[in-house]
């Protein structure tokens, strides 16, 4: 039988798509880089050399943790790495098996189900940090990681300003730290990249202006002129669902300026503690 596909897993399969990109990961801008979509996949390009860059001296086996298309594995296997993947959405994990073939192992779970006696050197988050509690991914992973393995994680995490900001997701960074600090990892770097990553909002600002607000003002026009039963039947329905797409999405609120002053995107290794001692 079909699965079902969640809302969360066809946003970033309908974004992946729409946006004509093979990676669901932010791009890593550089200063004078023209901010449009066609520079996009460049981006999300040099974004994942800064993140394989981060690995460290030593790694053999690595657990990619959301793998998503599973480009980001097929970077891993092709510089050597040996790659298994979990990936909880399937409409995702046949994009990655297609891509990985058949001798890459997938786990078709969340990290949070994964039933596995493997350990690995690295378990990598690429921007799927921030969809599982740290106080279940931290201890987690130490159960996956070897005496001397790492935690490799690029991810944005929410400041205390972000309140009520058309913008979702991401841990709270201080409560996150406050977590980190219950466990025995060492925080052996932790880079701030939220302005090189800040220009994507940007690219999907300008892609609701372009196309996604003018054919939803169209519609809700056609609807309120031609179909005004209609409207008036399903208003009390979906009139707070629309409210709050209106809000999220077409309130041009989504800007890399409210992305720099609510979000914090950092790209951290967290060593088992003694690692590499
Ligand atoms: C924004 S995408 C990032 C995909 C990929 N890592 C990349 O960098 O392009 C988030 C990924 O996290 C996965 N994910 C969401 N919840 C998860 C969970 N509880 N356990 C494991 N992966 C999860 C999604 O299926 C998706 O593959």
């Amino acid at each position: 039988m079909a699965h079902k596909v969640s809302s969360r897993e066809l946003g970033l399969i309908l974004g992946a798509r729409l946006l004509k990109t093979e990676d669901l990961h932010y791009g890593y801008w550089v200063p004078g880089q023209e901010v449009t979509l066609r520079n996009l996949p460049a981006a999300q390009t040099a974004h994942s050399d800064y993140l394989l860059s981060k690995i460290p001296a030593g790694v053999k086996t690595i657990l990619d943790v959301g793998c998503g298309t599973g480009h980001v594995a097929q970077l891993l296997l092709q510089r050597g790495y040996e790659v298994e993947c979990v990936s909880p959405a399937p409409l995702l994990t046949e994009v990655a098996r297609k891509r990985l073939g058949p001798d890459v192992t997938i786990y078709p779970t969340t990290l949070e189900a994964l039933d596995t006696a493997s350990t690995y050197d690295l378990v990598l988050f690429s921007e799927s940090f921030q969809y599982i509690s740290p106080d279940e991914s931290l201890p987690r992973v130490l159960e996956l990681l070897n005496p001397d393995g790492h935690l490799l994680l690029c991810d944005f995490f929410a400041l205390p300003s972000d309140g009520d900001s058309a913008l979702s997701g991401g841990h709270p960074l201080d409560r996150f730290y406050t977590t980190l600090a219950t466990y025995p990892y060492v925080l052996t770097f932790d880079e701030d990249i939220t302005a090189q990553t800040a220009p994507n909002l940007q690219v999907i600002d300008d892609m609701l202006r372009d196309y996604f607000i003018p054919v939803w003002e169209t519609l809700a026009y056609y609807f309120r002129t031609n179909k005004p039963w209609l409207v008036r039947l399903l208003r009390p329905f979906l009139r707070k669902r629309i409210e709050k797409l209106e809000f999220k999405y077409f309130s041009r609120s989504r800007t890399a300026e409210a992305f720099i002053r609510h979000k914090s995107y950092r790209c951290m290794l967290l060593s088992r503690s003694g690692a590499g001692s």
